[in-house]
């Protein structure tokens, strides 16, 4: 019989390969904004798909051609999330969340995502991302605040290679403005027919395309920073003043619109040099809209995505290891099964004393029992035979230095203890 393997465009995270370094990530990126009052959301991995056309965009392809969609038997049309801030908002409005205190609402998470798309490395159909969201504020502040907290988050896990960009894409007043004025621009260009599609719907994305031949005729499309309102253009400087205030490098990027239609004034994205064509290790802006595209209030909000496989992709790339902590501190063999009754109690007590510890089962040599204590990572092998028991000791090895030395078994925890394990 045939054995199976995951599913095209997912995999699996192991033990001794990276699931350890995966866990690391998600808690150093996540860790600037728990020291930030962003308090942690969690929402079903599927949701009504109408929360995703609406919220999301019928004209994006992250909701038109890659959302996994799915008929219940009670006749539910849902969608796996292919992203997070349609989820969180709706599950804020739905709490009340932005009527129990003051605003903004900040919010974090952590959990997968999922897109139909082409999988190639770096990209994937099961993904992983950090995420934040600050509903209900506009402030420039806010705005800054959330991509230093991003920018520390990288820097903390020893990334340099990358630079963030930074846009602005108007509001409601400048926006419609200059879309006429792309629209015509567009309408005069030699487009195959899915670009013209794309133009009528949302021509701003004619701009992302990453093909020469459209990037060609783009040279001099009208640019959206040349049509920013008073209003825009203030808050766009004013958010651009606080990163320099903070040090945090930025390039202005007019092209920069990102694939979701909810953003509105303030995009960026961090790019990573080291990743080819998957380049944005994260990404996000500001969405004044979102609220009442799902039935809210006005609550302009604004939030970013952290995609942690090309974090953990982009580690690899400049070389960093993390520093991870230990996973076995004691690794104990019993030779025998009476010394494996004693040696199986003392484990209980030493892990019970907050020793990490683990044991050798079905030892069927010493040989490779201490191959198994040396491959655990632990600093120190307990060794019991029939003979150490008898004279109420255990063999305490150190691993590194391969010195060993009987302890009693009374006094086993407190040595261990005072070598500060
Ligand atoms: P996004 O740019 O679509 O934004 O995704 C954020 C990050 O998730 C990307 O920069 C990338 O690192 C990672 N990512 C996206 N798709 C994939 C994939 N197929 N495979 C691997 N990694 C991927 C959002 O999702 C917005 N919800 C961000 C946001 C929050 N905007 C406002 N608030």
């Amino acid at each position: 019989m045939s054995t199976f393997t995951a599913p095209k465009g997912t995999y699996d995270l192991l033990p001794g390969t990276n699931s350890a370094e995966f866990l690391a990530v998600r808690d150093q990126l996540s860790a600037p904004l728990r020291r930030a009052g962003y308090g942690y959301i969690e929402t079903p991995v599927f949701e009504d798909i109408k929360l995703f056309s609406r919220g999301v965009g019928e004209s994006t392809d992250i909701v038109t051609k890659e959302m996994y969609t799915l008929t219940t038997k009670g006749g539910d049309e849902l969608g796996l999330r292919p992203e997070g801030t349609a989820s969180v908002v709706r599950a804020a409005l739905q709490a009340n969340l932005h009527k129990q205190g003051n605003l903004p609402v900040k919010l974090w998470y952590s959990g997968n995502f999922y897109r139909y798309e082409r999988a190639q490395k770096g990209r994937y159909r099961q993904f992983s991302q950090i995420g934040a969201e600050a509903i209900g504020a506009e402030d420039p502040a806010l705005d800054a605040e959330l991509m230093i907290l991003a920018d520390d988050a990288f820097k903390a896990l020893g990334l340099r290679n990358y630079k963030l960009l930074v846009n602005s894409l108007g509001d409601r007043q400048c926006r419609p403005v200059y879309r006429a004025a792309l629209v015509d621009f567009l309408s005069g260009l030699d487009l195959d027919e899915e670009t013209r599609r794309r133009a009528e719907i949302n021509p701003l994305r004619v701009l992302d395309d990453k093909r020469e031949s459209v990037q060609a005729q783009l040279t001099d499309a009208p640019m959206l920073r040349d049509y920013l309102c008073e209003d825009c253009k203030s808050y766009d400087e004013q958010v651009r003043a606080l990163l320099t205030a903070a040090g945090v490098a930025y390039e202005q990027d007019p092209k920069l619109v990102r694939g979701l239609d909810y953003y509105t004034r303030t995009t960026f994205e961090f790019v990573h040099f080291g990743l080819g064509a998957q380049s944005a290790i994260g990404g996000g802006g500001r969405y004044d809209g979102l609220s009442e595209m799902l039935g809210g209030p006005a609550l302009p909000s604004v939030g970013w995505g952290l995609g942690v496989d090309r974090t953990y992709l982009a580690l690899e790339a400049e070389g960093v290891t993390l520093d991870l902590p230990v996973t076995t501190e004691v690794y104990a063999v019993a030779l025998g099964e009476e010394a494996k009754a004693v040696l199986f109690g003392k484990v209980t007590e030493l892990r019970r004393a907050g020793i990490a510890t683990d044991l050798a089962f079905g030892v069927k040599s010493i040989k490779n029992a201490m191959k198994s204590a040396d491959r655990s990572g632990a600093r120190f092998a307990l060794v019991a035979g029939d003979r150490d028991l008898a004279e109420g000791v255990v063999q305490l090895k150190d691993m590194t230095s391969g010195e060993q030395s009987p302890v009693a078994l009374e006094a086993l925890v407190t040595t261990l203890k005072e070598k500060q394990l």
